[in-house]
C-alpha cells in the first residue's frame, strides 16, 4: 500500500483511463477524489470504488472554467489535510481536418484539455508548496507528440500539455513537487471506441506489442509516477503505447 494516507484528485474519474487511474491509486490506499462534469458517473465510479474497500469521493468539476476550479481546490482544502496527487486526465476530442475545422471545436479542446490542466496544476501547486511535496501527472498523448490527420486541435493541446509539464516541474522542484506527463498511446476506450473497425485495424498494425492498450496499463505507470519510488522523476514525458512510437 504505497499510497496510504495520500489524497489524489483525478479530474475526468467517471469513466476510461480516469476511473481505472483512480482504482489503481485507491488499491495502493489513497483517498481519491473524482472530479468530472458527468457527476452521476463519477458518484456511481466512487461507488464502485467503495465496494471494492477504497476510500472515495465524487464531485461535479468543469475543468475549463476558472471559478469552479477554485471553488473544487478551496472545499478540497477545507475538507481534507492536503492534497498530495493530482491527475489532470480530463480530455475530449472534436476531429476534423485543420483547413475545415471550426473555430469553436479548436477552442473546446483547447480550453478543456490544456487550459484546464493549467488551471487545475495552478490550484494544486499552490497548496503542494505550502506543505513542500505532491506529485502531478498530466496525461497527454502519442498524438501531442506525432501529429494525427483530424486532430489538429487534439494533438496542439496534447503537445502544449508537454510544454505546461515541463514548465511546472521546473518551477515546483525546489518545493518537492514533481511533474510529469504520460502520453498514453491508442487506448481502448469509449474515446476509441467511435473509430471504425476498419481504422482500428490499421492501427494495431502500427502497434509492434499488437494490440491497443488497456486502461490498466496507463494507471499502473500512473500510480509509479506518483508514488516515492519515482521520488527523483520529475519533468519527464513517459511513452506507453506498445511501441507505437520510440
Ligand atoms: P473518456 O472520454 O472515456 O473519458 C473522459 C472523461 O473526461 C469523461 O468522464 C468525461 O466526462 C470527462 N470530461 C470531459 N470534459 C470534461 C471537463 N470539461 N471537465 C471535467 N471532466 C471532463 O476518455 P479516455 O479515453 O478515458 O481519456 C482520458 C484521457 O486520456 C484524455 O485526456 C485523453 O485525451 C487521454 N488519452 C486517451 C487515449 C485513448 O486512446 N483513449 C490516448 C491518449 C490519450
Amino acid at each position: 500500500m504505497e499510497l496510504q494516507g495520500r489524497l489524489a484528485l483525478i479530474t475526468g474519474g467517471a469513466q476510461g483511463i480516469g476511473l481505472t487511474i483512480a482504482e489503481e491509486l485507491s488499491g495502493e490506499g489513497a483517498h481519491v477524489i473524482l472530479a468530472d462534469v458527468n457527476l452521476e458517473g463519477a458518484q456511481k465510479a466512487a461507488d464502485s470504488i467503495k465496494e471494492k474497500g477504497g476510500t472515495a469521493g465524487a464531485v461535479r468539476l468543469d475543468v475549463s472554467n476558472a471559478k469552479e476550479v477554485q471553488e473544487v481546490f478551496n472545499s478540497i482544502s477545507k475538507e481534507h489535510k492536503a492534497l498530495d496527487i493530482l491527475v489532470n486526465n480530463a480530455g475530449i476530442t472534436r476531429d476534423g481536418l485543420m483547413v475545415r475545422m471550426k473555430e469553436s471545436d479548436w477552442d473546446l479542446v483547447l480550453s478543456i484539455n490544456l487550459k484546464g490542466s493549467f488551471l487545475c496544476s495552478q490550484q494544486a501547486v499552490k497548496q503542494m508548496m505550502k506543505q513542500k511535496k505532491g506529485a502531478i501527472v498530466n496525461i497527454a498523448s502519442i498524438v501531442g507528440l506525432m501529429g494525427n490527420f483530424g486532430q489538429a486541435n487534439y494533438s496542439a493541446s496534447k503537445a502544449g500539455l508537454i510544454g505546461l509539464t515541463k514548465t511546472t516541474a521546473r518551477e515546483s522542484a525546489a518545493r518537492g513537487i514533481t511533474v510529469n506527463a504520460v502520453a498514453p498511446g491508442f487506448i481502448d476506450t469509449e474515446m476509441t471506441r467511435v473509430l471504425e473497425e476498419s481504422v482500428r485495424e490499421k492501427l494495431i498494425e502500427q502497434i509492434p506489442l499488437a494490440r491497443l492498450g488497456l486502461p490498466e496499463d496507463i494507471a499502473r505507470c500512473v500510480a509509479f509516477l506518483v508514488s516515492d519510488r519515482a521520488s527523483y522523476i520529475t519533468g519527464q514525458v513517459i511513452n506507453v503505447n506498445g511501441g507505437m512510437l520510440m
